[in-house]
């Protein structure tokens, strides 16, 4: 181990002390500073009653952290409930036209990408899936086989949520734009992980939430929009606080705003504000290029000790391929999170794999911990 990242911050949160938290693909652990952000939610709301301004001004601050995150403007960001609120809107503003009416999307995408890519074809959207290859990565040239001058959007994801994967976002950019196609970065198994820079991804479209490596909570998320892209997109899906004044309280058109706020909806999530803006100042002390750094060498180390005890992985190995998760194949999954959670383990159940992520907090004594547990209960792990 090269960092000491865990010693000087495992003590804020609280979880720790009693459990061995790989679980952070699912939610990040719960921060002293996220519990008191939404104790503070509740103290404005007593002393305050309805603190509309604030909460207004709490939306913008929510904005101004994602831009900052992924390098973008403020007007560039859309701050929705949900992955699937930012690209249900999104969707619904493409107008896919006959001449460019398909949708490439790779397998490994959030079942709500499938969703809303699907329920494009109700519109006249033809839709082509992309699978992945032996070495459980989407492969570049199926991507390139599938993207052709009627595509008008290939939809990927930055980590696979299923078993670790990473894609080459770059590359695949690369490809889309020559084919004069766009493309839509699902990152909620990225963001607070890995360092995003959008301007340097070249990517259209990415969205994301706090729920994860974030260390925020349920409710809040984004949707980024490449600035030169926004006049032509105007979303059918949308709410007042999508217009381009929403103090107005117009009733009488639709105006929606010239920014990426086009893309929102309602009144926003506001105590998931609250804790979303404490969960990234927390990551924003902490750095998510520390953490990066930190969680490559656990899963060095976490990979050494699955050699050790003859237990596969379905995550590629290279650290080019993987993010912060990486997935052991179970002849039953279900079973094997059960009997590690009864050992103080906590990790998810995912496609016949258990899942383990990595994160800031996580320690080289976890390593050996989840190896050991593994161990223990080796007569579920698929050979
Ligand atoms: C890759 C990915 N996308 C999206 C989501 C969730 O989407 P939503 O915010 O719509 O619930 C998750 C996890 O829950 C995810 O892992």
């Amino acid at each position: 181990m090269t960092t000491t990242l865990p010693d000087s911050i495992r003590d804020r949160f609280p979880l720790l002390q009693d459990a061995v938290y790989l679980n952070s693909c699912s939610q990040g652990a719960l921060s002293v500073e996220v519990r008191e952000a939404y104790q503070r939610y509740l103290s404005d709301w007593d002393e305050k009653g309805a603190p509309w301004d604030l909460w207004v001004e709490l939306n913008e601050e929510a904005r101004s952290r994602f831009a900052r995150l992924l390098n973008a403007s403020t007007d560039e960001i859309a701050v929705t409930t949900s992955v699937s609120a930012g690209v249900s809107s999104l969707l619904s503003g493409l107008r896919l036209t006959d001449g460019r009416n398909k949708i490439v999307m790779s397998d490994f995408e959030f079942p709500t990408i499938g969703q809303n890519v699907h329920a494009q074809e109700l519109l006249g959207a033809k839709v082509e899936h992309v699978s992945a290859g032996p070495d459980t990565t989407i492969p570049i040239d199926r991507l390139a086989e599938a993207i052709d001058e009627e595509t008008a959007l290939v939809a990927i994801t930055y980590v696979c949520f299923r078993n670790g994967a990473k894609t080459d976002v770059k590359a695949v950019v690369d490809l889309a734009h020559e084919a004069g196609a766009l493309v839509l970065l699902d990152a909620f198994q990225a963001v607070g992980a890995i360092p995003i820079d959008v301007r340097d991804l070249g990517v259209d479209f990415v969205v994301g939430g706090t729920l994860k490596y974030l260390l925020g909570s349920a409710g809040l998320a984004f949707l980024y929009c490449r600035a030169d892209l926004l006049p032509s997109i105007t979303p059918i899906q949308t709410g007042w606080f999508a217009d381009e004044d929403i103090f107005e309280m117009d009733i009488h058109d639709y105006s929606p705003s010239a920014t990426a706020s086009k893309f929102e909806s309602g009144t926003p999530p506001v105590p998931s504000i609250y804790a979303g803006v404490a969960g990234m100042d927390l990551m924003d002390d902490i750095g998510i290029a520390e953490t990066e750094s930190h969680v490559a060498d656990l899963i060095d180390q976490l990979i050494v000790g699955l050699d050790r005890i003859g237990a596969p992985l379905v995550t590629p190995r290279d650290p080019a391929l993987h993010g912060p998760m990486i997935a052991v194949p179970s002849t039953d999954e279900r079973a094997m999170v059960t009997a590690l959670a009864e050992d103080g383990i906590l990790t998810t159940p995912r496609d016949g794999n258990v899942r383990l992520s990595w994160h800031c907090y996580n320690s080289a004594e976890d390593v050996e911990a989840v190896i050991s547990g593994l161990e223990r209960h080796s007569a579920l792990l698929a050979r």
